[in-house]
């Protein structure tokens, strides 16, 4: 019996069956509509990620089933739990394992999940700033976990974050600034040069006038680079990089395909890595605490802003057409 639920309907950013891959809206939900799960939560904050716009606007197969709450994370406090792990009260982080693809999401008042979803919120963050990072500051502290592991350190040279001003970028140069690495940020928002340099970048690039250059093996520049723009960039980069020098790609704000040769991994000895945010629980546990304690961001005030479930539409919009600098945090109490 379920004693401490809100009273629905609950409110939603739902996607429903039209266009090519799906049509979203604000709309409300009963409680006999909640998703299966074993743990039901009141939703605190949840993040806009480019993956969500692609999701709400139909613009990419996300959506799994129909009709679907949007949303790839959300940070929420336990109502009520049929797990021993869990008691009302809790504060807990979802992200992965589908939700948002086919398993309602983090836009969603009211929520239901698996236990063996969740995490606990680690000591050092709070609720707030959990979603500030959320999946795209996680898959950029993921990043740097595994660049590390791939022998990156600060002294073997510069690193390259493209998309610069976007979500995920932005953590990452914030947490690659603090190691001590020397960041050049490439962007397309050359207005954005101040607000690079705030979170440590060392060099802003503008991606709309720099010679990329075309040749199989270009001079050799970066001995790191994190990835989140695919396409042609993620091309420029393995052509780039120093010998041993560490990608990391897990985006594709620019596209899903790339064109390239094989010298830069057979003659410069380049390590490609891809990253996906879906960890097995061990390693997002790890990771997360890492993020609140030797990786955490020292710039989520100038990173990420509040928004209302309300503003998710423009939301959508702008991160779509990249007009975004930094992080959207849905405060469900706002
Ligand atoms: N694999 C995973 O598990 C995983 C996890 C999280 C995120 N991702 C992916 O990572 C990417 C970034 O996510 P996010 O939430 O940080 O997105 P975001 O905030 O929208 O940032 C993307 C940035 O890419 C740049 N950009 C946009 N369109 C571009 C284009 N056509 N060509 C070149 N650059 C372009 C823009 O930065 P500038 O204007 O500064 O250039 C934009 O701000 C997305 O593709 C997302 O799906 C993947």
């Amino acid at each position: 019996m379920q004693t401490n639920l809100p009273v629905g309907p609950y409110r939603a950013y739902r996607v429903f069956e039209g266009g090519q891959f799906g049509e979203g809206r604000l709309t409300t939900i009963g409680i006999d509509a909640l998703d299966v799960g074993n743990v039901t939560v009141r939703a605190l904050f949840a993040s806009v990620n480019y993956k969500d716009a692609l999701t709400a606007l139909g613009k990419a197969k996300v959506a799994m089933r129909f009709p679907l709450t949007a949303g790839i994370d959300l940070c929420a406090e336990v109502l009520h739990s049929e797990d021993a792990r869990y008691v009302p009260g809790d504060v807990v982080l979802v992200h992965g394992f589908g939700i948002g693809a086919d398993h309602d999401g983090g836009y969603q008042t009211v929520a239901r999940f698996p236990a063996d979803w969740l995490i606990k919120l680690p000591a050092g963050l709070t609720a707030y700033e959990s979603m500030a990072i959320g999946v795209a500051g996680y898959t950029s502290a993921l990043s740097i976990d595994l660049m590390e592991l791939n022998g990156l350190s600060p002294e073997k040279g510069p690193v390259l974050i493209n998309g610069a001003t976007g979500g995920a970028a932005s953590i990452a140069i914030d947490i690659l600034a603090a190691r001590g690495y020397d960041v050049v940020a490439l962007s397309g928002k050359p207005e954005a040069a101040a607000y690079l340099r705030g979170l440590g970048a060392k060099e802003v690039i503008d991606r709309h006038t720099y010679p990329f250059g075309t040749r199989a093996l270009e001079k050799p520049q970066w001995q790191g680079a994190i990835d989140s723009v695919g396409g042609e960039q993620l091309a420029w980069l393995a052509r780039s990089m120093r010998n041993d020098g560490v990608i990391a790609a897990f985006g594709n704000a620019g596209g899903i395909e790339f064109k390239g040769s094989v010298l830069p991994f057979i003659l410069r000895g380049v390590r490609l890595i891809g990253v996906n945010a879906n960890s097995p629980l061990a390693l997002r546990t790890r990771i997360w605490q890492r993020l609140a304690s030797d990786l955490r961001p020292r710039h989520l005030a100038q990173i990420a802003r509040r928004i209302r479930l309300d503003d998710l539409p423009q939301a959508f919009a702008d991160l779509y057409a990249a007009r975004v600098t930094g992080r959207m945090v849905v405060d469900f109490a706002a």
